[in-house]
């Protein structure tokens, strides 16, 4: 697809050669008001170059460029040269774009380069909670988008296996357990027994103590620990795996904690060796006193590993084995200053591959009504429970919608409609926000939400049923072969239209910016608009109109904001139903 902003920078390039190419192409602006242009060159920065004042200078290039095909009128307005494209170059080249749906905002930008990103990463023997709907939904959004730029991506679900609260588990499972309550509700089961461990331990210290020590005997083999542990990983992989497949979420790696463990020594020798490891109250840490941060703790005074060493090990490993462009983190917010700090150990050790690790942080999830997720109380709502309460709610809509549905279609769509609810509501948000979680936005059906958008795609889909088969491949043929006498693009300049492909036209550079900045509600804020686009010209046009040509035009649009639609839904992890 031609960019039009690089091809305003080689026009100005030749007229204006006192200034670098690429300069220009930074210079070039798109104007508030759409009245102002598509795109608007501000002279002022040149006038002590070319000594002339910068409306002199506008009112110049303007003069030069007034002739160039690509533009409808290149106009001066005070120290600015307006740039007015040409509305059928520009419709022309989108929708051709937009015909090839697989390939539409896809590039290789990233080819030969590889990307790990670390998500979901979920406790075991803990809930898969609402929060943890962040960290899953946030960075399976982002592995689309680097996907779709080229790169190679590696999933890996860094699974928290290991640590004191398996020691805390354990014994907790030792005096309280019942193993027919774990095997009929693993995970809420644990949960009762490890929210009552911190319960009783406030009374009763000698239990801490105990954990300690049984942590002590897992980290060093002991059969019976190493057993439950094992037993409770099982348990929990199974859970995890079934809100995976609801979300339709897959990894190339579950390299949890544990895995890592056998790998720590070698770390902590060189550390040692490098005299990077001191003694502090007891424990070994890493000092970071000149980068006004708090000493890393390496281990504890017993030995025992923590999670910043096995997180070192991780970094090596992934360096050492997928030698990574990006090593990416998607983790909540909280974890900041514990991430700059693993940086800076790392660096320390010499890593110069520190800088390319990337924290992705989050803001939390709070229920309505300001509940907030706290596993150790025991607070906890099962995202699970909240992927299937939404399925169940959007059946009851999708009945009262389509009464005449058979019921195995309105089981299909209410699962698309459900799922694909909560998680681009999740991904409307700015990610580093706080915000709180409510029914009535997440199914709206006319709000800025999932349904509406996927709706629209079913609107798309049906407008392209009801002009039939013959239309629609005639209508793909003439644009694949920019047959501008079969596809007449002069019917879709007017207002909705026109409005609807410039949308269109930008989706590209959106999936770049999305990546760029770790920000899927990039792509969810545009197809919003697009969708809303769409059916305004929708109910300003009328698209199934007796005259041919100008109804092959306007399903060529149909086309175009369908493909584009459930591309950008496929960028967000959630499904384009053909109907609704
Ligand atoms: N399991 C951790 C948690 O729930 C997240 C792990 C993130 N990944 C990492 N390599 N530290 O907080």
């Amino acid at each position: 697809m031609i960019d039009f902003k690089t091809e305003i920078a080689n026009a100005i390039a030749n007229e204006l050669t006192e200034i670098p190419k690429d300069d220009i192409y930074g210079m070039i602006e798109v104007p508030q008001d759409s009245k102002l242009g598509d795109y608007a060159f501000p002279c002022f920065r040149l006038a002590k170059i070319m000594r002339k004042a910068p409306p002199l200078i506008a009112q110049d290039i303007a003069g030069k460029l007034a002739g160039n095909a690509l533009f409808e009128e290149v106009r001066q307005v005070n120290a600015y040269v307006n740039f007015f494209m040409n509305k059928k170059a520009v419709i022309g080249e989108t929708i051709a774009a937009a015909l090839d749906k697989d390939g539409f905002g896809r590039s290789d930008e990233g080819s030969g380069k590889t990307i790990v990103i670390d998500f979901s990463s979920p406790n075991i023997a803990k809930p898969f909670h609402i929060g943890h709907i962040r960290s899953t939904v946030i960075g399976n959004s982002i592995y689309k988008l680097y996907d779709a730029l080229g790169y190679s991506v590696v999933r890996t679900n860094h699974l928290g296996d290991y640590g004191t609260q398996f020691g805390k588990m354990i014994c907790a499972y030792r005096h309280w357990g019942n193993d027919a309550d774990i095997e009929r509700d693993p995970i809420r089961t644990l949960l009762s027994y490890y929210t009552r461990f911190h319960e009783e331990a406030k009374m009763d210290p000698s239990l801490d103590e105990e954990a300690r020590k049984t942590f002590y005997d897992l980290e060093h083999g002991g059969e019976d620990e190493v057993r439950l542990w094992k037993w409770f990983s099982e348990l929990s992989m199974r859970e995890f795996n079934r809100v995976y497949d609801l979300l339709g979420i897959e990894f190339d790696a579950y390299d949890g904690e544990s895995m890592y463990t056998g790998m720590m020594q070698r770390h902590i020798d060189d550390l040692v060796s490098k005299g990077l490891l001191v003694e502090s109250e007891g424990a070994n840490v890493v000092m970071l006193d000149e980068f006004n941060m708090p000493p890393a703790i390496i281990t504890k005074s017993d030995g025992s590993s923590v999670y910043c060493t096995r997180d070192i090990a991780t970094a090596v490993y992934r360096k050492e084995t997928y030698d990574f462009y990006k090593n990416l983190y998607v983790v909540a917010s909280q974890q900041s200053l514990y991430f700059k700090q693993l940086w800076k150990v790392l660096e320390k050790m010499g890593y110069e591959w520190a800088k390319d690790c990337v924290h992705i942080p989050f803001g939390m999830v709070s229920l309505e009504g300001g509940q907030t997720l706290s596993t150790r109380k025991g607070n906890v709502v099962f995202l699970e429970d909240v992927l299937n309460e939404a399925i169940d709610k959007t059946r009851e809509i999708i009945k009262e919608k389509n009464p005449d549905a058979s019921q195995e279609m309105i089981d299909e769509t209410a699962k698309v409609v459900g799922v694909g609810a909560v998680v681009f509501n999740e991904l409307s948000n700015s990610k580093i926000k706080d915000y709180e979680f409510r029914w009535d936005q997440v199914l709206n059906f006319d709000g800025e939400t999932g349904p509406y958008v996927q709706y629209t795609h079913a609107r798309c889909a049906s407008v392209l049923r009801k002009a039939g088969g013959g239309v629609v491949a005639a209508a793909s043929k003439a644009i694949a072969g920019g047959d501008s006498d079969a596809v007449d693009y002069s019917y879709l300049t007017g207002g909705s239209a026109y409005e609807l492909v410039k949308l269109i036209y930008a989706f590209p550079g959106i999936v770049k910016e999305a990546a760029e900045k770790y920000e899927p509600s990039i792509v969810t804020r545009h197809i919003v608009d697009i969708a809303q686009s769409y059916n305004k010209f929708y109910h300003d046009e009328h698209i199934l109109t007796s005259d041919e040509k100008e109804q092959t035009a306007k399903v060529a649009l149909t086309i175009a904001a369908r493909n584009t639609i459930a591309t950008g839904l496929g960028l967000l992890g959630v499904k384009a139903p053909e109907r609704m």
